[in-house]
């Protein structure tokens, strides 16, 4: 899509700052029956094992993302988009830059929940390779559906050539 390679050039993705929660929790809102507040993402900051990512474009912050890491598994907890440019390929950099984390964290497998009727968020998952591995019965309660447990294998990085080995 042209906007996508527009946006591509333009729309970097970095690391949250306090100075960004407004506009993360404004897109929260607009993006959740039950959005997360501002003191949650702030929470956030003082925890090694999570990261909180953000796209901005143009310099405007227009989604965000947040992960944890327990071990050698990791859970997408948050991913969100501003409604005014969902469907530009945002989620899905944000989604592949959360993979990369993973990776760099040594994670093994990646884990999210998302609510049964949640289409878009579902072929987002889907494309990037996450398959169903669980339901959780009336996991939300606003309104009260059911979850998908999604799960992705993380790959791992190609190991350093071994001068020994090629000799
Ligand atoms: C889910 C969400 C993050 C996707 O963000 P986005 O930037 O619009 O997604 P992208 O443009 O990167 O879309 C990537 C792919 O996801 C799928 N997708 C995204 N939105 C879709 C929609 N409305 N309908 C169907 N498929 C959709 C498509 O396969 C799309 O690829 P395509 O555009 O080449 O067909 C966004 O819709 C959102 O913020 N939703 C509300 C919050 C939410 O549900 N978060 C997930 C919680 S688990």
């Amino acid at each position: 899509m042209a906007f996508e390679a527009e946006a591509g050039a333009a729309l970097l993705i970095r690391e949250g700052r306090r100075e960004d929660l407004p506009a993360v929790v404004a897109i929260e809102r607009a993006s959740f029956p039950t959005p997360w507040s501002e003191r949650a993402f702030r929470s956030l900051f003082a925890r090694p094992d999570a990261v909180l990512l953000v796209a901005e474009l143009e310099g405007r912050v227009v989604g965000h993302a947040a992960a944890w890491f327990l071990g050698d598994r990791g859970e997408l907890a948050d991913l969100a988009v501003d409604p005014s440019v969902r469907r530009r390929g945002i989620g899905r950099r944000l989604l592949g830059e959360v993979v990369g984390v993973a990776a760099e964290r040594a994670a093994v497998e990646l884990y999210l929940s998302v609510r049964v009727s949640n289409v878009a968020a579902r072929r987002l998952y889907s494309a990037a390779g996450f398959r169903v591995v669980g339901r959780r019965r009336a996991y939300y309660r606003v309104p009260r559906e059911d979850a998908l447990v999604l799960g992705l294998e993380i790959p791992r990085p190609a190991p350093a050539v071994d001068d020994h080995e090629i000799r």
